[in-house]
């Protein structure tokens, strides 16, 4: 992931920029909710459109498979990123074709245009090389700016790579620079959490992260996976039976790496799953049998946030309780808070993503001091996993 071509240097006067972005942002009723997607867009276009390009913004929204889905225009979000922009942003109704092209040939230099969805065309996601000679014939120059979207290997983000010179916008960049900095060559000890309620879904991850990792905490419902292979009695929590085996593989291969895998000492043990649920602090070998862990417990959290002061270097996935519902998001919050803490005091590099973690990060009004957040879902995990993205392989030099 090292190499790829930036746009330093890059002279875009005059030039038709096709950029690649990823607004694919939350919508209810026609407004979009979340606006961080846009929010962390916008420097990167100014910068563009500030040195005289041509500006041609495309992006997906939401899986409309191929057809002209009216509730997945973009229509609305041309309208949000103008208002986040404080400038115009023409419109064009299709990302191809005569109306794409009406649209691309009024462009002054300096002016920015966004085009109609992309997935309107089912020919984007299968990476259709004329699809993507179609867009090609839009731009002078390509621009990835769409980290979150650089796991798929679509027209718009690996195809359009082949057909013009391209390089990785400004968005892309820092992605990729806080993405290496945490896991390529990091200051070591080196401390990965992951969270969530699964291991089924995260075994590659595990697996590429014991052998790059100084210690993996395993938190939420997957820690009981782990906990059961080791013969703990888990009562009736989450936890994937089918799986210890494949548990006692990733001990042995973290084992095998001097990798510590880190799991809970103790939780809060409750026998319903709902908020203010009645709870008790359980030592994690003394789990009543008709009882769910929600949380990790006091004496983890103390554990981990000691854990981290003497760590240089955290990457963070998944919460470590049921967060949504209170109080079983006290320990994501305290650990959160902890890494916030100790980042800010410039003792920590740390890098968060995917799913449930940016949440968690901002329930615990921490994500704004963690050293990168990402707004990537699968291509965040995709790269935990340690696996080439196609649309950063595009960009390769
Ligand atoms: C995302 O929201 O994770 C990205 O925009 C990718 O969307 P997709 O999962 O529909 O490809
Ligand atoms: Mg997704």
């Amino acid at each position: 992931m090292a190499n790829f071509n930036t746009l330093d240097g890059v002279s875009v006067a005059g030039k038709r920029v096709l950029l690649r972005a990823d607004l694919n942002v939350p919508m209810k009723d026609g407004v979009v909710g979340d606006t961080t997607r846009i929010e962390r867009t916008v420097p990167g276009l100014i910068e563009l459109a500030d040195a005289g390009a041509k500006l041609i913004v495309i992006t997906h929204f939401g899986r409309p498979k191929g057809e002209r889905v009216a509730e997945m225009s973009l229509k609305p979000v041309a309208d949000a990123l103008a208002k986040q922009l404080g400038r115009p942003v023409k419109f064009a109704d299709d990302c191809i074709g005569a109306a794409a092209a009406a649209v691309v040939d009024g462009l002054k230099d300096g002016e920015i245009a966004l085009l109609e969805n992309l997935r309107y065309h089912s020919e984007e996601e299968k990476n259709d090389p004329a699809f993507a000679a179609e867009l090609a014939k839009l731009g002078d120059i390509f621009v990835n700016d769409a980290f979150s979207c650089a796991h798929r290997a679509h027209a718009s983000t690996e195809g359009l790579a082949r057909k013009l010179p391209a390089y990785a916008g400004r968005l892309m960049q820092a992605e990729l620079e806080a993405l290496g900095n945490a896991l390529e060559a990091p200051k070591h000890p080196v401390m990965a959490i992951v969270g969530g309620a699964k291991i089924s879904t995260k075994l590659d991850l595990l697996g590429n992260l014991v052998a790059r990792v100084d210690q993996l905490v395993i938190g939420g419902g997957m820690a009981n996976t782990f906990l059961a292979a080791k013969g703990v009695n888990v009562g009736k929590s989450l936890c994937e039976h089918d799986l210890l085996e494949t548990a006692r593989e990733i001990f042995a291969k973290a084992k095998a790496a001097n990798c510590e895998i880190v799991l809970p000492v103790d939780g809060l043990v409750a026998k319903e799953f709902k908020a203010n649920a009645d709870y008790t602090v359980s030592d994690i070998n003394d789990v009543d049998a008709n009882g769910m862990i929600l949380d990790a417990g006091p004496k983890t959290i103390i554990d981990l946030n000691k854990r981290l002061e003497s760590c240089e270097t955290l990457v963070w996935n998944g919460p470590l309780g049921a967060f949504e519902i209170a109080p079983f998001d006290t320990a994501t919050v305290s650990v959160a808070q902890q890494a916030a803490k100790l980042t800010k005091a410039g003792k920590l590099l740390s890098v968060a993503g995917g799913g449930d973690t940016v949440a968690a990060l901002r329930h615990a009004d921490a994500d704004q001091d963690f050293s990168y957040v990402s707004t990537a879902g699968g291509a965040f995990l995709e790269w935990l996993e340690g696996k080439e993205l196609p649309g950063v392989a595009a960009l390769h030099d």
